[in-house]
């Protein structure tokens, strides 16, 4: 069957350009903007010496708040738009699975760690613990077990605690041209 995907080449610019149509966004209800937290979190991951799959992972992990318009207006209505999943779909025609899955649990990493650290839902910005109840709130003993069996769920909840990081004012400028390297080299290995 043929299966459409993007030129390696142009992935790296069309990240950008995504990126480019999102610098005012804001981080829903954070004190920085959402490109800010996705560059910050990927320098995390990168300080970390994650293999550069991750630091990509890190890097597009809300890719779906920039793919959703209205993710803001949503959120504040109380509703989740899975942008989980809407941004693992978009960076499955790109990118290889391990990119992908950690994309898309990473909202469920924060229902495990939530469900297994009581000192981690504290820690968790206001903004966070309000997206927490709309997303479904802490996961079940037997949902903890489902979720740890899926692959790179150790690797999702690495890029949880990162994510959760990630939201210091003025740590990282928003340019994307430092990761270009590790975005081109996973792509083609997709
Ligand atoms: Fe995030």
């Amino acid at each position: 069957m043929f299966t459409w995907r993007v030129s390696k080449q142009s992935i790296f610019d069309e990240i950008q350009s995504l990126f480019e149509t999102a610098k005012a966004k804001e981080y829903l209800g954070e004190d920085i903007t959402l490109i800010e937290h996705m560059v910050q979190c990927g320098d995390l991951a990168k300080l970390n010496r994650a293999p550069d799959w991750l630091v990509v992972a890190a890097l597009l992990h809300d890719l779906g708040h920039i793919l959703i318009p209205d993710a803001q207006e949503a959120q504040d209505a109380g509703s989740d738009r899975h942008h989980d999943e809407v941004g693992a779909s978009w960076l499955a025609q790109r990118f290889p699975s391990n990119v992908v899955q950690a994309v898309k649990l990473h909202v469920d990493a924060k229902k495990y760690l939530v469900a297994t650290n009581p000192e981690y839902f504290e820690k968790l910005s206001d903004s966070s613990k309000k997206t927490l109840g709309i997303q479904g709130g802490a996961f079940s003993a037997k949902e903890c077990e489902e979720f740890l069996r899926q692959d790179f769920a150790n690797e999702a909840i690495q890029l949880r605690i990162w994510d959760d990081a990630a939201k210091v004012r003025g740590m990282s400028d928003a340019t994307l041209d430092r990761f270009r390297h590790e975005i081109q080299k996973v792509a083609s290995q997709g």
